[in-house]
């Protein structure tokens, strides 16, 4: 019998410590050795000169809205996009129709996944003012990855704004809780300044800096209060990355894929197209993400894949839906970013392996090291390829990145062992199962 199910050899390995032209062996779904493996047994080799192989990439903030619309997305199509865009997790937000507020929906969405999920999937679990009590217990059920608190409204009906019942959110149970802080107060006092039909790009006047500060510094505020950690989602200000790096004891950070690439600029070109919660805004901004990129300030990078029909997005603004697809296109686009010198491949490892499984405890993935998940992301730097719409199998059908040409391309996924996509195509059945999380047993 060979000693491996399956060898990766002649890749450049992403490893915690570094890049290294090495082999990786793999028994029973799982990383088993890693080192010089020429000579050993395996059922399958899979020839991987000119690539680099990444410990599975993670999407940690996706909407597939599933239960919902299912013309706009369900957990299958989402999970497929996931996959071709080279995932091999994602953690899935709770602003469903209905949400996913208790244990009953909880338990519907683990078993509802089986089967249907093409990656790996962590369930968030949403916060309402009606639930407060039983947070404690539902972060601990399994596959859970957070809690997630809208403290600014966005899409759905979730929303704890006031600093009460926040403060009893955070008093309820211990794991890190993940927030959407634009501060509502802020937003609705706002909403009259601005009528039906003005240009989109008074979507960042009226969700402005302050409105993004002023609930971040909220949040920072009742975190160290009550000592609960917190993970601030969509950074989206220089103002606030400046805030938070006086709060690392108790929050971490993510910041989109969106606002290290698009600026107002975009209002432009795309209309309702670039309008998501919070806002693109100008350069500025996205210079302050980046220098926070190369910091250390950020632990994540996410899409927040937020899909919605057409219609939807075409109406007039404010009137049209906020959110953007973004699961099918992260990982080209993190790598155009590697290739364009804005970073290195071990931080992008960094800030979608290591980064996700350290603010979230999940276990057996974000690295490459003996004994986790054999969950790998194969990119070649060398291809050149540009996103086109035709490509993206959510069924709403568009990307803001259409004709983004990349630098830099997944070309294969292995999903717990065994090769889940290659070159395009999805292989199998969907295998994806709930992501473990250290304090999520049950
Ligand atoms: O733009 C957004 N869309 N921001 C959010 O916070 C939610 C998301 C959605 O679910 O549509």
């Amino acid at each position: 019998m060979p000693a491996f199910d399956l060898v990766l050899r002649g890749g450049t390995c992403v490893l915690p410590w570094g890049e290294e032209a090495t082999d990786v062996g793999v028994r029973a779904g799982r990383i088993a050795a890693i080192g010089d493996l020429r000579t050993a047994g395996a059922a399958e080799t899979i020839d991987c000169t000119g690539l680099h192989i990444l410990p599975g990439l993670i999407d940690a903030h996706v909407h597939l809205r599933d239960p919902g619309d299912p013309a706009v997305e369900t957990l299958e199509t989402g999970t497929r996009a996931a996959l071709l865009g080279g995932l091999t997790a994602v953690f899935d937000m709770p602003n469903t129709a209905p949400s996913i507020t208790d244990r009953e929906r909880l338990d519907w969405k683990r078993g509802y996944l089986e089967g249907r999920a093409w990656v790996d999937v962590g369930l968030y679990v949403g916060a309402s003012k009606k639930n407060i009590a039983e947070l404690a217990s539902l972060e601990l059920q399994p596959n859970v990855c957070a809690v997630k608190v809208f403290a600014g409204s966005s899409t759905g009906d979730l929303l704890v704004e006031d600093d009460a019942s926040l403060e009893a959110v955070m008093r309820s149970g211990r794991r890190r809780i993940c927030y959407h802080s634009e501060d509502e107060y802020r937003l609705q006092e706002r909403k009259p300044l601005f009528h039906s039909g003005m240009p989109h790009r008074n979507h960042m006047v009226w969700r402005d800096v302050d409105c993004a500060l002023i609930g971040t510094k909220r949040l920072m505020t009742l975190a160290r209060r009550t000592g609960r950690p917190a993970h601030i989602l969509h950074v989206s200000t220089a103002e606030e990355l400046e805030l938070l790096r006086d709060y690392r004891d108790v929050s971490t950070v993510e910041v989109l894929l969106n606002h290290l690439t698009q600026t107002d600029e975009a209002y432009d070109r795309l209309g309702g197209y670039a309008v998501m919660n919070p806002p693109i805004r100008d350069e500025r901004h996205l210079r302050a993400a980046w220098a926070a990129v190369a910091d250390g300030t950020v632990d994540v990078v996410g899409s927040d894949h937020a899909p919605h029909s057409r219609a939807a997005k075409e109406r007039p603004w404010p009137d049209g839906a906020a959110g953007l697809t973004g699961v099918q296109t992260i990982v080209p686009l993190m790598l155009d970013h590697v290739s364009a010198g804005r970073l290195s491949l071990s931080r992008l490892v960094d800030l979608m392996c290591a980064g996700p499984a350290r603010v979230y405890g999940a276990t057996g993935k974000g690295r490459l090291a003996a004994g986790y998940d054999a969950d790998f992301t194969l990119v070649d730097m060398k291809r050149q390829r540009t996103i086109e719409e035709s490509w993206i199998v959510s069924p709403c059908g568009w990307t803001p990145f259409a004709g983004h040409r990349c630098t830099g391309w997944p070309v294969m996924a292995i999903l717990r062992g065994a090769v889940a996509m290659r070159e395009d195509e999805v292989i199998g059945t969907p295998r994806g199962t709930g992501v473990r999380f250290a304090e999520a047993r049950g």
